[in-house]
């Protein structure tokens, strides 16, 4: 089974956005790339996003991620914590510890395409 379906699949994503984007939102060093975005899109990007992260059946037909993030300048300290707070996401709604190891398994793969700035 994946991630996405064990966590209660799209019911469960709409609750993780919800926590998820205050988390991300009210995080210094994380804000000032969201903050530009239109929130309407940016619930729909995380909701890709996620899609991505957690293995979901969507089939995901947005922009490849290297193409998606080019040019915003993402810092490995941006990456970690992005992912971090997906993490504290997922345990406040029961996930347990081994799949939130996935998860990270599956983000950190990306890394590669994603950051741009090496400090
Ligand atoms: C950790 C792995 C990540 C995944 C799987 C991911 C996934 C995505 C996806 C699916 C989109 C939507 C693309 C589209 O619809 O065209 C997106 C857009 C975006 N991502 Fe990420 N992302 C990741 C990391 C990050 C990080 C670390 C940052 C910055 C701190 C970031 C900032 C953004 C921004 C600002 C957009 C909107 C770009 C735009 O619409 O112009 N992402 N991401």
């Amino acid at each position: 089974m994946s991630l996405y379906e064990e966590i209660g699949g799209d019911a469960a994503i709409t609750t993780v956005i919800a926590d998820y984007w205050q988390r991300v939102s009210a995080d210094p060093l994380l804000s000032s790339w969201f903050s530009t975005i239109d929130s309407t899109l940016l619930r729909f990007h995380l909701h890709a996003y996620l899609t991505v992260a957690l293995d979901g059946p969507e089939n995901y037909e947005g922009r490849s991620m290297r193409h998606a993030h080019a040019g915003l300048k993402v810092t490995h300290q941006a990456f970690d914590l992005l992912v971090v707070r997906l993490g504290e996401t997922l345990a406040a709604i029961g996930v347990t510890p081994e799949n939130i190891l996935r998860m990270d398994a599956r983000l950190t793969m990306l890394r590669p395409v994603i950051v741009e700035v090496h400090h």
